[in-house]
């Protein structure tokens, strides 16, 4: 019966036991996967473009040349990610359909601008440290395709948040104007860091199964309150301020505690109505029509090669 196969599935989980696509698997784990996973794929495809602002007016070859392999691999995750994905029953089509059509999520922290040099630096450090935290919890989620998958990218987030602080140290060590540009990149890139983590506990709809299937090993909570005792340390290294007035250590808790999110701020990004969510999504639909070509092309070289083969 259904409810055997239920408390079969939850035994391997808690046993450790990755489950695999062809698996049998409850509805709503197969839902919130795929959720997840394509909302995390999107977000990489997405994140390409408040860097890609960047990479024509990187102030050396050598900073050229790291900002373009790093876009790059966000390019590589995405692919990663929408494979395991598909591995769901939901073709690659369909997920991209729903990012155009402004349906599937992508992570709030992609809609702001990229204004200065600095803020290279700091989506380095903030943006790519606060995924990290995430992603190595999820290197032994309970899927198994995307816990393989999520190996390899941390490997290679975990370059993009060192190029990130070094790019800051070079610019805190500069001139008056480079550190006043890299106090500002600090000072806007901290809270929407803080927000990518998602809403608090409490109102978290997902936490509580998706913890009890370990698609998620740690909450939003736990993982934020983790990424501000990491923050708190390094933004010293740097000589600059994180900007929260009620950034404290408690002795009795063994961690920082901090101020308030914005969350007014936080939900109306991820309604679609932040600084660049509309730019984004119509710089992504554009790529994607100027792309129809290749994929036609792609598409017909496949078929003659099939009836080529098939003589
Ligand atoms: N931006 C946009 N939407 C968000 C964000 C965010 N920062 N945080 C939460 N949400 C959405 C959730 O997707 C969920 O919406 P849905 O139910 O309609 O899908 C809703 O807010 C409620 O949040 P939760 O119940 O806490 O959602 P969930 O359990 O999925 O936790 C989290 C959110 C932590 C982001 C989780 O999905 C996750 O770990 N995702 C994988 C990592 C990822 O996507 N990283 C992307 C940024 S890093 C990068 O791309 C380099």
């Amino acid at each position: 019966s259904v409810h055997d196969l239920e408390n079969t599935f939850q035994r391997k989980i808690d046993e450790e036991v990755k489950i695999e696509p062809k698996d049998w698997m409850p509805e709503a784990y197969r839902k919130t996967n795929l959720r997840q996973i394509s909302q995390h794929a999107h977000s990489e495809i997405v994140g390409m473009l408040p860097e890609g602002n960047w990479i024509s007016r990187a102030p050396s070859l050598k900073r050229k040349a790291i900002l373009l392999a790093k876009v790059q691999d966000e390019a590589g995750h995405g692919l990663y990610l929408y494979c395991a994905a598909e591995t769901l029953g939901m073709s690659r089509e369909q997920m991209i359909d729903d990012l155009h059509s402004g349906k599937a999520k992508y992570s709030s922290i992609f809609n702001y601008p990229t204004l200065t040099w600095a803020d290279m630096g700091a989506i380095g450090w903030l943006v790519d440290g606060a995924a990290i935290l995430n992603q190595v919890m999820l290197c032994r989620t309970s899927y198994g395709p995307y816990a393989r998958a999520m190996v390899r990218i941390c490997k290679e987030e975990s370059f993009h948040q060192r190029q990130g602080f070094e790019s800051l140290l070079v610019l805190s060590k500069g001139t008056p104007e480079q550190k006043a540009m890299c106090q500002d990149a600090i000072n806007r890139w901290w809270w929407p860091s803080l927000m990518m983590f998602g809403p608090k506990d409490s109102e978290s709809t997902n936490s509580d199964q998706s913890m009890k299937w370990k698609i998620k090993r740690k909450t939003n909570d736990e993982l934020r309150q983790q990424f501000v005792d990491m923050c708190v340390e390094q933004v010293k290294l740097l000589g600059m301020t994180l900007p929260d007035p009620h950034l404290k250590w408690n002795e009795a808790r063994g961690h920082y505690d901090f101020g308030e999110i914005d969350w007014n701020e936080f939900w109306n990004v991820v309604k679609g109505n932040g600084p660049c969510n509309k730019q984004r999504l119509d710089a992504r639909r554009k790529a994607h029509e100027e792309g129809r070509w290749v994929r036609e092309a792609a598409a017909a070289h496949a078929e003659k090669q099939k009836i080529k083969a098939a003589k």
